[in-house]
């Protein structure tokens, strides 16, 4: 595999977000996150089947998956249910409810395949090569550095690891655009608006 350099980001610790950030949380913010988590626990759960994306995404019993943008958790437990007990899911999220929420939901479910991660996307502080799979669903139009973070699955990623991304408000064009045009990635396949790619 050929090896791409990163671009020296100014300042390395720019996003790092501190773990108190959750009592710095504004009212609005939270009631934001009350309102989008009331919704996937309702509505979005008649129109989706969360298994059948996550399939659609590649997952698989045993592996180690990144979850970029966990929301609510959606997808968190159908994730940890099909990797299994030899199987980890690191649920990640910069907001702090949403970290909180999620592991509240593994602590009633009494799960330990789930580690729950508050931090940005680009900095995962996960090890080089320890990922599978790593999907960002309904998260990658959110991004404000969609560079940086594809930086940062590339090197989470293992070798044949896969990125697996829903499409969402992006057009197709744009999404392709974004994921290979710095060369780190490659698209494989489309199934049901989940988007592979592999490391080029
Ligand atoms: C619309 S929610 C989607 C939640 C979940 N993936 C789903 O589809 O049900 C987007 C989530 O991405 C998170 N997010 C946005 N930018 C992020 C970043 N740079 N790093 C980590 N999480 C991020 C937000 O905090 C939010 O919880």
């Amino acid at each position: 595999m050929k090896k791409i350099e990163k671009p020296q980001r100014r300042n390395s610790r720019e996003r790092f977000i501190p773990t108190n950030k959750a009592e710095k949380m504004s009212i609005y913010d939270r009631v934001h996150f009350r309102i989008i988590s009331f919704v996937h626990d309702t509505l979005y759960s008649l129109f989706v089947n969360p298994y059948e994306l996550l399939n659609a995404a590649g997952l698989k019993s045993g592996q180690k998956v990144l979850e970029v943008g966990c929301g609510p958790g959606f997808f968190t437990i159908p994730a940890a249910k099909i990797v299994g007990e030899k199987g980890k899911v690191y649920a990640l999220d910069v907001n702090p409810v949403a970290v909180e929420t999620v592991r509240r939901k593994i602590e009633e479910k009494n799960l330990e395949n789930i580690e729950v991660i508050l931090a940005d996307a680009s900095e995962t502080g996960l090890p080089d090569e320890s990922i599978d799979t790593a999907f960002l669903f309904g998260v990658v139009h959110a991004l404000d550095d969609v560079d940086a973070v594809m930086w940062e699955m590339h090197r989470v990623l293992k070798a044949k690891g896969v990125l697996s991304i829903q499409k969402s408000w992006w057009s197709e064009k744009k999404l392709l655009d974004a994921v290979t045009k710095n060369g780190l990635f490659s698209f494989r396949e489309k199934t049901k608006r989940v988007f592979k790619f592999e490391k080029s």
